[in-house]
């Protein structure tokens, strides 16, 4: 048993990752982040988009249309012409997968990730994202795609001089989504990440796992299909890192699809979901149930 799981557990976390029976009780986001952080418990909100966490091991059947679909993509930076990034790279993500993207520093997951948002058109081959060939795609077009895809990054991304709130609801304003909507969705939101009572603060008066709640509350105000992370936990402490994963998996419990590139070996051991290894830029494990691997030196 990973040393911080144990850890967790001993603060009262219910063991419901790691392993030993599954608990039979539904377990809210914001009841289960609280207790895992100690913040106070706020009701769930009735008809709640988030299922209790059941996932470990979850293999999800390889059929019908994927969510994304790479075939023989290439990528390669105008700075490193003679190293593609990624290289001749096809794979097929299902919708209602969580799949950890894992490697070495450098092996390309965060160049596959900005594939999928558009940030970057692969050189060759084409990456398929909720059936739209994004190689092909206008660029007034990527917007809307953006539309379809939460994503969480490891500095948070906050918006400094916006309060908890703020930064949520700015998410929607930039979609021209109506006040009424707002006001509705975003405390719902916040609500379920656990973080109804801090509203009003700013960014700089909360924790760093606070944070990154409301960074997933801003990536899922919308209900994307599809939720994007690059090292969501990179930058917080183990106990605060199983909190933030319990939330991605319960999201993803509501058939969101769900991919993540991290170093956190034990997350990904314990999960025990599709695990797809970069070397260098190519795809050299894709496995159901995996484990994170043998990298030394990352
Ligand atoms: N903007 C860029 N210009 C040139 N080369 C880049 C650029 N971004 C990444 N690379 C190179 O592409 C390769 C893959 O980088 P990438 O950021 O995808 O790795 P990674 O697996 O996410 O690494 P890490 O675990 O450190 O985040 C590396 O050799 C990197 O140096
Ligand atoms: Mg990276």
């Amino acid at each position: 048993m990973p040393s911080h799981f144990r850890d967790t557990e001993q603060q009262g976390v219910p063991d419901v990752i790691t392993g030993g029976p599954e608990p039979v009780q539904t377990i809210t986001a914001s009841t289960d982040i609280a207790r895992s952080e100690g913040s106070a418990v706020d009701a769930p909100a009735s008809g709640s988009l988030y299922a209790p966490l059941e996932s470990k091991g979850k293999v999800v059947p390889r059929t019908g249309t994927p969510t994304i679909s790479l075939r023989g993509v290439t990528l390669i930076y105008p700075a490193q012409p003679n190293k593609p990034a990624l290289d001749d790279v096809s794979l097929d993500i299902y919708p209602g997968d969580f799949v950890f993207v894992v490697g070495h520093s450098g092996s390309g997951k965060s160049t596959f990730l900005r594939l999928l948002t558009r940030e970057i058109k692969a050189t060759k081959g084409d990456v398929i994202v909720a059936g739209q060939n994004l190689t092909k795609m206008r660029n007034w077009k990527v917007p809307y795609l953006r539309r379809q895809i939460g994503t969480v990054y490891q500095d948070f991304k906050l918006l400094p001089d916006k309060t908890v709130y703020g930064n949520v609801a700015f998410a929607l304003e930039c979609i021209g989504k109506p006040r009424s909507v707002i006001e509705a969705q975003v405390p719902e939101v916040l609500r379920l990440v656990g973080l109804a009572e801090k509203m009003d603060n700013f960014p700089d008066q909360l924790s760093g796992g606070e944070q990154q709640r409301v960074s997933v509350a801003r990536a899922m105000v919308n209900r994307p299909p599809l939720l994007v992370c690059d090292e969501p936990t990179g930058n917080l402490d183990p106990a605060i890192s199983l909190g933030i994963m319990k939330l991605l998996d319960r999201i993803n419990q509501t058939g969101t699809t769900v991919v993540m590139a991290t170093h956190d070996r034990e997350m990904v051991d314990s999960m025990r979901r599709r695990v797809v290894a970069l070397e260098a830029g190519h795809v050299v494990r894709d496995q159901e149930r995996g484990g994170y691997g043998f990298y030394d030196a990352l």
